[in-house]
C-alpha cells in the first residue's frame, strides 16, 4: 500500500502468540491482556535497545475490547483491564518513540468472540482508531464470508486513508482465502494493505515454523513477487524467547524471516528474556538484511535430498544474503558448494557470518567452500563483491 508507511518490513512486538486471550487479571495480573502488560513491554522496548534497532510497533491483538460497543456504536476497551483508555496508552508509547498497533476483525465477532467490525462499522472504527492515535491496524477475518471480505478489506483501506492519520494496515484476508491466486490477487492486495497474513497462525514449536516455511517456499513463485516496499508477506510472529525453539532453531527463524523480508514482530516476554534470545533478536546484521531498502523478498534456491536448503536474498550495493538451513536431525553437517552453484556471477566475494561475526575472504565464484550446519540450525551469510565488474561497488556491511 502506497501510504508512505512500512517501506521496509515493520518491526515490533505483538501480544497474540505468547499472551493469547488471557483476560484473567485476578490470578495473572502480569500477563493478562491489559494496559499494564503493554506499558511493561513499552518500557522494555524503549529502555533495552529494541526501539533504536527498529522494533517500534507495540501491537495489541484480540481480547482488548469490551464485550459491548458504546452508546454511539464505537468500540471501547475493557474498562477493568484498560482503565486509562487507549488514547492514554497511545500517548505513553508516543512519548517513548513507539507506535501503537490495534486489532479488529472484519466480521460479526473477533475470533475470540469480541465485537467485530461489520461492513457498516468499518468507517466508524477507522475514525475511532485515528482519534485514539493508533498507528497500525491488524484486521482479522473471523466470522465473515468471502464476499464480505472482498468488500471490507478495501473499504477499510479507504477509510483509514480518509482519516488523514498514517495508519499501517495489516490484512488477514489471504489467510482466510487459502492465500493463493486466483482467489487472492496479490497485485491488488499490495495496493490495499501494507502487510498481510498469508497462512496459518504460528504456534510455539519448530514444527509450526517448518510448516509455515514450507508452505511459503512451495508457493514462492506466487508470493515472492508480491512483496516490496510498502507491501509484505507476513509468515507471522517471531517465537524467539519463548519455549518451543532451541537456540539453533531460534537463529533459524530469525535468519529465515530476515531473508524472506518478513515483518519482525516478536511475541515474547521482554521482561524476562534470556541474554541468548536477546542477542539473536538484536543481531544488527540480521536486522539490516531484513530491512534492506531494495525490499526484495528472498527465495529458496536449493532443496537437497540431504536435508540442506539454501535461501538467497538480493540486497542493495550488489550484496546478498545466504541462509544454509539443515533439516537434518543427526549431527552438524558439512555442506560443500560454491557460489557458482548458487548462481552467483563470476568474481571475488567476501562474506560475514551473521551469527559468529567471522569474515570469510577469498571467495571466488568457482571455488568450493564448506559450511558446517547444526541440526535444525542455519549458517547465515552477508555476501558482497570485493572486485568491481561494473555492476556496483562492494563494501563492508553497515553494522559492525
Ligand atoms: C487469528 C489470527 O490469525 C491470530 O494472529 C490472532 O489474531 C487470533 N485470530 C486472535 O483471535
Amino acid at each position: 500500500l502506497d501510504n508512505g508507511l512500512m517501506r521496509t518490513p515493520p518491526m515490533g512486538w505483538l501480544a497474540w502468540e505468547r499472551y493469547r486471550c488471557n483476560i484473567d487479571c485476578k490470578t495473572d495480573p502480569k500477563n493478562c491482556i491489559s494496559e499494564r502488560l503493554f506499558r511493561d513491554m513499552a518500557d522494555r522496548l524503549a529502555e533495552d535497545g529494541w526501539r533504536d534497532l527498529g522494533y517500534v510497533y507495540l501491537n495489541v491483538d484480540d481480547c482488548w475490547s469490551s464485550m459491548l460497543r458504546d452508546s454511539e456504536g464505537r468500540l471501547q476497551p475493557d474498562p477493568q483491564r484498560f482503565p486509562s483508555g487507549i488514547p492514554a496508552l497511545a500517548g505513553y508509547l508516543h512519548a517513548r518513540g513507539l507506535r501503537l498497533g490495534i486489532y479488529a476483525d472484519l466480521g460479526n465477532l473477533t475470533c475470540g468472540g469480541y465485537p467485530g467490525t461489520t461492513l457498516d462499522k468499518v468507517e466508524t472504527d477507522a475514525r475511532t482508531f485515528a482519534e485514539w492515535g493508533v498507528d497500525m491496524l491488524k484486521l482479522d477475518g473471523c466470522y465473515s464470508n468471502e464476499t464480505e471480505q472482498a468488500k471490507g478489506y478495501p473499504l477499510m483501506s479507504r477509510a483509514l486513508n480518509a482519516t488523514g492519520r498514517p495508519i499501517g494496515y495489516s490484512c488477514s484476508w489471504p489467510a482466510y482465502q487459502g492465500g493463493l491466486p486466483p482467489k487472492i490477487n496479490y497485485t491488488e492486495l499490495g495496493q490495499i494493505c501494507n502487510l498481510w497474513r498469508n497462512f496459518d497462525d504460528i504456534e510455539d514449536s519448530w514444527d509450526s515454523v517448518l510448516g509455515i516455511l514450507d508452505w511459503f517456499m512451495d508457493n514462492q513463485d506466487e508470493l515472492q513477487p508480491a512483496a516490496g516496499p510498502g507491501r509484505w508477506n507476513d509468515p507471522d510472529m517471531l517465537l524467539v524467547g519463548d519455549f518451543g525453539l532451541s537456540l539453533d532453531q531460534s537463529r533459524s527463524q530469525m535468519a529465515l524471516w530476515s531473508v524472506l523480508a518478513a515483518p519482525l514482530f516478536m511475541s515474547n516476554d521482554l521482561r524476562t528474556l534470556s541474554p541468548e534470545a536477546r542477542e539473536i533478536l538484536q543481531n544488527k546484521l540480521a536486522i539490516a538484511i531484513n530491512q534492506d531498502p531494495l525490499g526484495v523478498q528472498g527465495r529458496r534456491v536449493l532443496k537437497l535430498k540431504s536435508g540442506i536448503q539454501v535461501f538467497l536474498r538480493p540486497l542493495s550495493h550488489s550484496a546478498s544474503s545466504l541462509v544454509f538451513l539443515s533439516r537434518r536431525t543427526d549431527m552438524p553437517f558439512r555442506y560443500e558448494t560454491s557460489l557458482r552453484e548458487l548462481n552467483y556471477t563470476s568474481g571475488e566475494y567476501r562474506a560475514v557470518d551473521v551469527f559468529t561475526g567471522a569474515i570469510i575472504t577469498g571467495l571466488t565464484d568457482d571455488k568450493n567452500f564448506t559450511v558446517i550446519i547444526n541440526p535444525t540450525g542455519v549458517v547465515m551469510w552477508y555476501v558482497y563483491p570485493t572486485m568491481h565488474h561494473g555492476r556496483g561497488e562492494g563494501r563492508d556491511p553497515d553494522p559492525s
